[in-house]
């Protein structure tokens, strides 16, 4: 008796005993993926050893399509390039467009498989598949959908239906969109006539739709007014996924807009369980202020705990900010392969049987021939051949000549980034240094090149609507025996500056440039190392670069507040 009043007293108060006890609250630093990272897809596997899977959008940078993996919601690892092969899509390699390629993927697991959907402006809409996400070979080519849209969305209904909902240009007005669904039947990617299914709450353009099945329930998450400051997050619900929909009366459920927040074009967001029923979101933010001047790292992913109760609407926990707490899983870094964490800091030497790393990127597919690790007559070197275009590309230019360009993600506010070159041009035009990249349009570089019959200079030049004044200085002969070591370094959160020293040596500053020279567009900076001829065909002479190192310095989250760069909860110092 006394045993059963004790139940009926808990479960009166709601107070229940053998529950799990509550989860401790910890802080998450976001972004949790910083720099170039946005559009974010995530699942939470399971059968995979309870892990957390993302994807997100990279436009003309390849490989394309990372994959990163996390036990934990705060150290993700890249464990593949679902978009690795050129003949995964050869026409990839053509697209001119420097804002177009690979938009927002859709990452889902069904099946014990795990499925990608994406566009690729300027060429096919087409999915691809896995059954292993950490080998980049078993990652399928992509199967063209013919859907006539962007952003297109995966989901399996309950009868075995497969919709993709996608975004669709209202050809009245190319500013327009609606969602539109599609039927796929796989493997052949055919795809039904395309219908109308939701306009959103008419904040124009509703996109990057992701459909969800819960408690009866079709929902359909939107991000509505843009990738700007503008942007929201939106949701709406119905019982069948072909809708109709009825709107949350609370939208947008998550947005920056009209405020004053650091982390502002919050939106185009994707929800997720964890293995104790917790609920999370991933979106992508800006690091601008609402000023939305300086943004040199584009679109990062940030986190976020969501709250979803039984046939009600979710509450999605905003405002975005640097720190907030939330019941995050135990800090767990034991995740399968080598590729890097996304917060490490880089230290490269190239030494021979090593590889290039995984997360450094080339603009569109690389000429293969024009990148060697460690070759034998100078080893402990990557040696890169001249492209016969520079980085911005002359009149001939088409994409498939290719530039000779490497480089990884600015992933913090600040950081110094260096290399040590070996480069003695000998014929005029050839040129071979670093660069801040954000696209072929965008990019700073601060280059050795041989101007003229009297020798070489270092030449600090820009490409970009305001670009500063090209700076042109000769190369102390005590220099050239020993090497360069260039330099960029973002010494505070709205400059870089541009600097070399003979190797080994005292650094001299060449220039600085403004953050608001590459915070444009959909992309990213990159920074990295590049090397050209600019079109005299002569010019074959090899750059070999050594010590590759990039240290963040300082993540800013707003409020003159920064956390430090490979800054997890249990590190020291905070
Ligand atoms: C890409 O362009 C090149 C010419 O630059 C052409 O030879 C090739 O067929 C094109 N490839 C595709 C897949 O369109
Ligand atoms: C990776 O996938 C490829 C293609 O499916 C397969 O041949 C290879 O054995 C796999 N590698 C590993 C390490 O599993
Ligand atoms: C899509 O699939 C659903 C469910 O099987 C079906 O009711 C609907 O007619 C299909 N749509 C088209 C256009 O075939
Ligand atoms: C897919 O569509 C193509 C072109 O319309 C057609 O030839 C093919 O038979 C279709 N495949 C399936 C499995 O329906
Ligand atoms: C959806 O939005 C488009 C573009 O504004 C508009 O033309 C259309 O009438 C809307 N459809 C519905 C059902 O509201
Ligand atoms: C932001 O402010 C504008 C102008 O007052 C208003 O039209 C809009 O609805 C507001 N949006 C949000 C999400 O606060
Ligand atoms: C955890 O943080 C949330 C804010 O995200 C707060 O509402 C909640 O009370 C905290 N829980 C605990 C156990 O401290
Ligand atoms: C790239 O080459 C074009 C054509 O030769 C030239 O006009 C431009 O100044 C060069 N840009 C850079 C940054 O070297
Ligand atoms: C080569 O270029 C430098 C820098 O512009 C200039 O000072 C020098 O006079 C030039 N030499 C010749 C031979 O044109
Ligand atoms: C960064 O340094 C530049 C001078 O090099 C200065 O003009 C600018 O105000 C500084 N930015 C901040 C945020 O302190």
């Amino acid at each position: 008796m006394r045993a059963v009043s004790v139940l009926a007293a808990a479960s009166l108060t709601g107070l229940g005993y053998c529950q799990p006890a509550k989860q401790k609250n910890s802080t998450i630093y976001n972004p949790i993926l910083p720099g170039f990272h946005p559009d974010p897809s995530c699942v939470f596997v399971k059968e995979w050893d309870n892990t957390f899977f993302c994807a997100t959008s990279t436009f003309l940078a390849f490989p394309g399509m990372p994959i990163y993996a996390s036990k934990d919601l705060q150290n993700f690892k890249l464990i593949s390039h679902a978009f690795n092969r050129p003949e995964q899509l050869p026409a990839f390699g053509n697209i001119t467009g420097q804002q177009d390629g690979w938009y927002a993927p859709t990452l889902r697991y069904h099946n014990s498989r795990f499925w990608i959907i994406d566009s690729c402006v300027g060429s096919d809409t087409g999915y691809l598949s896995t059954s292993d996400p950490y080998n980049n070979t078993a990652w399928t080519a992509v199967t063209p959908t013919n859907i006539p849209g962007y952003d297109p969305d995966l989901f399996w209904d309950t009868d075995g239906t497969l919709y993709s909902a996608f975004a669709k240009t209202v050809l009245s007005d190319p500013f327009t969109t609606e969602i539109h669904q599609v039927n796929i039947s796989m493997p052949s990617g055919n795809t039904t006539t395309d219908r109308f299914l939701w306009n959103g709450t008419n904040v124009q353009p509703p996109e990057g739709p992701h459909m969800m099945l819960k408690d009866g329930y079709h929902y359909l998450l939107l991000a509505e007014g843009g990738t700007a400051q503008e942007h929201q997050v939106t949701i709406g619900r119905g019982k069948s996924a072909q809708g109709p929909f009825e709107t949350d009366p609370k939208n947008p459920i998550l947005t920056a807009y009209n405020t004053s927040e650091y982390f502002q074009t919050v939106g185009h967001a994707d929800l997720f369980q964890d293995a104790n029923g917790q609920w999370w979101g991933v979106a992508l933010s800006t690091r601008s202020g609402p000023e939305y001047k300086t943004w040199p790292m584009g679109r990062e992913t940030v986190l976020y705990p969501a709250n979803w109760e039984k046939g009600q609407w979710p509450v999605l926990g905003g405002p975005i900010r640097g720190k907030m707490e939330a019941p995050l899983p135990s800090v767990n870094k034991n995740i399968r392969g080598s590729g890097a964490f996304v917060r490490d800091p880089d230290h490269y030497t190239f030494p021979p049987g090593s590889s290039i790393p995984s997360h450094f990127s080339f603009w569109r597919f690389p000429q293969t021939q024009n990148y060697a690790v460690s070759p034998s007559n100078h080893p402990n070197s990557l040696q890169l051949l001249p492209s016969r275009a520079n980085l911005t590309g002359d009149a001939a230019f088409v994409p498939t000549d290719g530039i000779t360009f490497i480089g990884r993600r600015q992933t913090d506010n600040l950081f110094t980034y260096s290399v040590d070159i070996d480069y003695s041009p000998s014929e005029v035009g050839e040129e071979s240094g670093v660069t801040l990249f954000l696209t072929q349009s965008y990019h700073v570089d601060l280059g050795i090149v041989r101007l003229n019959k009297t020798g070489n200079y270092l030449r600090f030049r820009a490409e970009a609507p305001d670009a500063p004044e090209e700076i042109v200085v000769s190369i102390p002969q005590e220099w050239c025996d020993q090497g360069m070591h260039l330099q960029v370094q973002a010494y505070n959160i709205t400059h870089f500056s541009f600097s070399a020293a003979p190797k080994g040596g005292q650094i001299k500053q060449i220039a600085t440039v403004p953050a608001t020279i590459v915070s444009n567009g959909f992309t990213g900076s990159f920074v990295g190392v590049y090397a050209w001829n600019n079109g005299n065909t002569k010019g074959k002479t090899p750059s070999y670069v050594s010590n590759w190192v990039y240290q963040g310095q300082g993540q800013y989250i707003g409020n003159g507040e920064f956390y430090p760069s490979n800054g997890q909860r249990s590190g020291a110092g905070f």
